[in-house]
C-alpha cells in the first residue's frame, strides 16, 4: 500500500506544540508529546481544496456551508452508523466553545455540571468559568481499565441536583472507547434525573480494532447533544470549525437563541472546504494515520514497560493518546521535573486532568517513529540513571 501520510517538521509555523514549548515549558528543545494535534501534513484533498479557493484570490462572503454538512452526514453514517438529520446541526468555532455554548444555553448560573476525571481539563474551566458548580465523579482505575462508577455517578447527581453531564467518548486521557452497556446504564441515569448529556466525541475516528464508537444519540435523542469535528481526525484545529448535533428540539432552541444574542452561525470557508473535502476523500489518510498510532502505542508501550514492568499503562481502545501511571517510580512532585529536566519530554500531566491521577502522564502518540523511539530512548537512559 502506498504510504500517503508524511510526517512534517512543524517548528516556525507557531504551533502551540512545537513553538508554544518555551511558553508552556520554559524550553524550546523538547521533545513534544503534549497538545493533542498530529505532526502530520493533513491529507492531500485538504490541500487541493484550499488551493483551488486560493486560486481565484478573493475572500469575500461565501455559500458552502451545506456541501459541508453533506459531507460530515455521509462521514457519519459510514463511518458511525448513524444518520443525522439535516436540521440537527448546528455550527461552532471549536468543540470547546461548544461546550461553553452549551453550559451557558442550557444549564442556569450556580446549576451541578458532573463530569468523569480524569478527563480533558477544559472542561473544569468551562464548569467554572461560566459560573457554574463542579461535580466529579472519578472513573475508577481497576489495574486494567477505567470504568464508571455508576453508584457514585447516581449519588453525585442526586446529592447536587446535577442538570449536566459533560461526557468524552472516545475519553480523553483514559483511551477508552465506551461500551455500549456502559452508555446504556449511564443514560439510564441520567433519564431518571433528567440530566442533560453532552458528549464530546471529538475523538471518534480514532477507535482501533475490535472497538466501536457507539455515538450517544443511537442511546438516547432526548437531552442529548454530541459535539464533533473533523479537527482532530484531520488535523485541521487552526481552521476553527467544528459541529453541534442536537436532535432534541428545545435544547436546539436554546442553542438558536444564544447564537442569534452573539450573532454566531457560520465560521470560515477554509474550515468548511477543509472539512468537506477530508470527509470525502480522507478515509485511506484516517486509515493510515490510525496504522501509525497504533505501531507507536505498542512500540513505546512495550519498550517502556520491558524495562519498568510496574509501570501501568491504559490501553489504548481509542484516540492517540497514551496514559500511563509512573507511580511505582516517581512521586507526584517528582513527575515534572523527570520528564522536563531528566528526559527534557513535554507531556500532559495527570495532574491537570483531575481524578487522583498526580503520577500518570499524557503521551501523544500522533508523531513520527523517530520522536517515539527517542522519547522510549531518553526515559530508559534516565531510569538506568536513577537506578529503577
Ligand atoms: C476531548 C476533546 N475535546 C475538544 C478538544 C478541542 O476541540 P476544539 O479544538 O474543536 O475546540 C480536544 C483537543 O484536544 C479534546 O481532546
Amino acid at each position: 500500500m502506498k504510504n500517503i501520510v508524511q510526517f512534517v517538521n512543524r517548528y516556525g509555523t507557531d504551533c502551540v506544540k512545537w513553538d508554544g514549548l518555551q511558553e508552556k515549558y520554559g524550553n524550546s528543545d523538547m521533545l513534544s508529546m503534549w497538545v493533542a494535534d498530529m505532526d502530520f501534513r493533513c491529507p492531500e484533498c485538504v490541500h487541493n481544496a484550499i488551493k483551488k479557493y486560493m486560486e481565484c484570490g478573493a475572500y469575500g462572503y461565501d455559500m458552502l456551508s451545506t456541501r459541508f454538512y453533506k459531507a460530515f452526514i455521509q462521514w457519519e453514517k459510514e463511518c458511525h452508523g448513524y444518520e443525522v438529520e439535516p436540521e440537527w446541526i448546528r455550527y461552532s468555532t471549536g468543540v470547546v466553545q461548544a461546550f461553553y455554548w452549551c453550559i451557558v444555553c442550557m444549564t442556569k448560573e450556580k446549576d451541578s455540571v458532573l463530569v468523569l476525571p480524569p478527563v480533558y481539563y477544559p472542561f473544569f474551566d468551562a464548569v467554572n468559568q461560566t459560573g457554574r458548580t463542579l461535580v466529579e465523579s472519578d472513573l475508577v482505575w481497576n489495574g486494567e481499565e477505567y470504568r464508571m462508577d455508576y453508584a457514585d455517578i447516581e449519588k453525585k447527581i442526586s446529592e447536587n441536583n446535577v442538570k449536566m453531564l459533560l461526557f468524552c467518548s472516545p475519553h480523553n486521557p483514559i483511551g477508552r472507547v465506551w461500551k455500549r452497556e456502559e452508555l446504556e446504564k449511564l443514560s439510564e441515569i441520567c433519564q431518571k434525573h433528567n440530566v442533560i448529556i453532552v458528549s464530546d466525541e471529538i475523538h471518534h475516528d480514532f477507535v482501533y480494532e475490535n472497538f466501536k464508537h457507539i455515538p450517544m444519540t443511537l442511546i438516547q435523542k432526548e437531552n442529548t447533544v454530541i459535539l464533533t469535528s473533523a479537527s482532530k481526525t484531520f488535523n485541521l484545529a487552526g481552521l476553527t470549525t467544528a459541529v453541534a448535533v442536537i436532535p432534541d428540539d428545545k435544547l436546539r432552541k436554546n442553542w438558536d437563541s444564544l447564537a442569534t444574542k452573539i450573532h454566531i452561525f457560520e465560521g470560515n470557508s477554509f474550515g468548511y472546504l477543509a472539512g468537506e473535502a477530508a470527509y470525502l476523500e480522507g478515509k485511506e489518510w484516517i486509515d493510515q494515520v490510525k496504522e501509525i498510532i497504533y505501531r507507536n502505542y505498542v512500540f513505546l508501550r512495550d519498550q517502556l514497560l520491558k524495562r519498568l514492568p510496574k509501570l501501568e499503562i491504559a490501553p489504548l481502545e481509542g484516540t492517540y493518546l497514551m496514559w500511563v501511571n509512573f507511580g511505582a517510580y516517581l512521586d507526584s512532585s517528582e513527575i515534572s521535573g523527570f520528564f522536563e529536566k531528566e528526559c527534557k519530554i513535554a507531556l500532559d500531566y495527570g495532574e491537570w486532568f483531575h481524578g487522583n491521577s498526580e503520577t500518570w502522564v499524557r503521551f501523544n502518540l500522533a508523531t513520527s517513529d523517530e520522536i517515539i523511539e527517542k522519547a522510549a530512548q531518553v526515559i530508559l537512559e534516565q531510569a538506568d540513571k536513577r537506578n529503577w
